[in-house]
């Protein structure tokens, strides 16, 4: 694990200082048909929520995709790493990836200063095998008052700084993920202009969950003209029993009331996941406290994971002493495989769709 700086990459500031709120439309329209190409790549976690597991899901997704490029490596196939980004001044992933209060966590610092400045813009490289990350932490909180501030001179342009960013270095990664903040609308907006491809992770049954999917769904239209490629590709749910490897009637209730709604609004139902993640909050909470995603804690509750002299770390525990199951962080890491084969399916898929449109 070491700081990885891209060198020379292009200014964004200087080109978002250009426009203004009388720049005519296709200005800027030039300046998104440049970037989108580039951007098929990008993922982003949300929902307009905080506490649905943006962070479990950004950081497992990540995490299963960097392990699937390291089985291409070692099969001798062609292999990129994945980035992980987070947006939210929380910085979760820091703890979910083991870089909390570790030499290279600035609180977001350099991060935010590459976005809104034009600083140098580095990534943690390797914090697991195949995955490198940013760091995120209470500086984060200043991309809303920055992006804001340069809205208010420059119109739209400056929601397109991440995207602007992104594209000038995705080509060297296999995905990119980008797990946003609950909050912000500007900061919305800012990460919304650089993914292509919506995962909303869904928790909680209650009417404010509802509420966080309508605010997505609401900016996914308002956002068009500076990303017409964005889509919500899956809703998936997480923390819900499965009882003999089935939903329950609970899980049933929350998917019809979530398909009624994309249905008055216009929007597919399909894009509603048929599996989900079943609720494991004591195996999460050790996963998070011992910065290990599901596969990684489950291959240590099995001995399976192996230190640098090749000898397998300790099993895990959970708080009160107990060992964590084999099989219960199995069948849990097992869902994160379901989830992901099923995301990336519905990526490709969509992505050969918008290749088609755009030729
Ligand atoms: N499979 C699961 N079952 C139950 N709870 C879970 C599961 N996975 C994660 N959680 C819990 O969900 C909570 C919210 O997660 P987080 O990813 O931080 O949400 P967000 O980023 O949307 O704020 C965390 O406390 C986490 O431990
Ligand atoms: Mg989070």
């Amino acid at each position: 694990m070491h700081l990885h700086t891209f060198e020379s990459l292009a200014p964004r500031l200087r080109i978002v200082s250009q426009f203004n709120a009388m720049t005519p439309p296709d200005r800027l329209q030039d300046l998104v048909g440049q970037l989108r190409s580039r951007l098929r790549n990008v993922l982003g976690v949300t929902i307009g929520k905080g506490g649905e597991g943006k962070t479990t899901t950004g950081v497992n997704l990540s995490h299963m995709l960097a392990q699937e490029q390291q089985d291409r490596a070692e099969q001798g196939h062609e292999a990129k790493p994945v980035l992980y980004i987070e947006l939210d001044s929380n910085g979760n992933g820091r703890l979910d990836l083991k870089i909390l209060g570790s030499e290279v966590d600035d609180d977001g610092k350099a991060f935010v200063e590459a976005v809104t400045e034009d600083k140098a813009f580095s990534v943690v490289r390797n914090v697991k095998p195949y995955l490198d990350m940013t760091v995120a932490g209470s500086a984060n909180s200043e991309l809303a008052t920055e992006i804001g501030r340069l809205a208010g001179k420059h119109a739209q342009a400056p929601y397109l700084m991440l995207a602007m960013l992104l594209a000038q270095i995705s080509h060297l990664y296999a995905w990119i993920v980008v797990d946003f903040s609950p909050g912000d609308v500007n900061v919305q907006r800012l990460g919304l202009a650089a993914v292509t491809h919506i995962v909303t992770p869904v928790k909680n049954s209650d009417d404010a969950m509802l509420g966080g999917l309508e605010a997505i769904a609401n900016l996914v239209a308002e956002i068009r003209l500076i990303n017409p490629e964005l889509g919500i590709v899956a809703i998936g749910f997480l923390g819900f029993k499965k009882v003999t490897g089935e939903a329950t009637g609970e899980l049933d209730i929350v998917r019809t009331k979530i398909e009624l709604l994309l249905e008055a609004a216009g929007l597919n139902p399909s894009m509603v996941m048929r599996d989900h993640i079943r609720e494991a909050r004591h195996i999460a909470t050790v996963s998070r406290n011992n910065g290990m995603p599901a596969r990684e804690l489950a291959l240590a509750a099995n001995e399976m994971l192996l230190d640098e002299s090749g000898k397998p770390v300790p099993r895990p525990r959970y708080a009160n002493g107990r060992l964590v199951e084999p099989g219960k962080a199995l069948d849990l890491a097992d869902d994160w495989t379901v989830f992901t084969g099923d995301v990336i399916k519905r990526v490709v898929s969509r992505n050969i769709e918008l290749e088609g449109v755009s030729a």
